[in-house]
């Protein structure tokens, strides 16, 4: 198991944001986290990169996560793409890619990621020496991404990667998400539509009011009655 989670807890001061969340990821695994606006999507995100602190259990790797900072849950490998990309805007598009790899001492392993991300966008090659502020909502999202990944994951947490973004960029970034889990990184990604998360997903939780509502196969949820009705708006 890689992520486990079990009877976990986390409140903003009084207000409970998620409580009891069972959740498991197993090594190289697609999971989406499904459910309405405040359902707790970015807060279970936020623990799990101890952004924020929680009660309950919260294993990496068989670890505890409880006692590590931001920064050394990036040491351990896991690399969070929060709600609204983060980015430094006023720099280039290489410079905050060389950001995201800012622990690491392999300057051959780190060159190879940038390869890896290259690949995936290619427009990020192109436009390397680009301020970032510049760039489109799609081409800001991948360098967030890509950001992520030259932290070299074994779990990538993603933000609602296709917020705001033009459909045919939103394709192209699902189906590298999909590309960079099939290269080994499990993913577990919040995101608003359900109908693309559920294409590219193996697995689902679905949130409602902090608590995990409904949860299976990407394949059973999609055919599922009431996700259809309520979260791909058909049946
Ligand atoms: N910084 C904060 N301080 C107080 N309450 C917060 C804070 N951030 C979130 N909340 C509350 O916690 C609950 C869960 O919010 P969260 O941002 O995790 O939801 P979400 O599922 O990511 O929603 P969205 O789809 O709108 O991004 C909501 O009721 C929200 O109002
Ligand atoms: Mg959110």
């Amino acid at each position: 198991m890689l992520l486990k989670l079990g009877q976990l807890t986390a409140a903003y001061g009084q207000a409970i944001a998620l409580e009891k969340i069972q959740l498991q990821i197993h090594p190289g695994e697609l999971v989406a986290i499904l459910g309405p606006n405040g359902a707790g999507k970015s807060t279970l995100l936020k623990v799990i990169s101890r952004a924020m602190n929680s009660h309950g259990t919260l294993e990496f790797n068989g670890q505890s996560l409880h006692a590590y900072s931001t920064e050394q849950v990036v040491g351990l490998g896991i690399c969070h793409c929060p709600e609204g990309r983060r980015l430094f805007p006023e720099l280039s598009v290489m410079k905050n890619l060389q950001l995201g790899a800012y622990l690491r001492t392999n300057r051959q392993e780190v060159e190879n990621d940038l390869t890896r991300v290259f690949s995936l966008f290619p427009i990020l090659s192109e436009r390397q020496d680009q301020i970032v502020s510049t760039l489109s909502g799609g081409q800001q999202q991948m360098v967030a991404i890509g950001r992520a990944l030259m932290g070299d994951p074994q779990l990538l947490l993603l933000d609602e990667p296709s917020v705001g973004i033009a459909h045919r960029l939103k394709m192209e970034i699902f189906a590298a998400i999909r590309k960079i889990c099939d290269g080994g990184v499990a993913i577990l990604m919040a995101e608003q539509d359900a109908q693309s998360a559920l294409h590219i997903a193996d697995r689902a939780y679905v949130l409602e009011h902090g608590s995990v509502a409904q949860e299976g196969s990407a394949s059973g949820l999609a055919t599922d009655d009431r996700i259809r009705k309520i979260y791909l708006g058909v049946g």
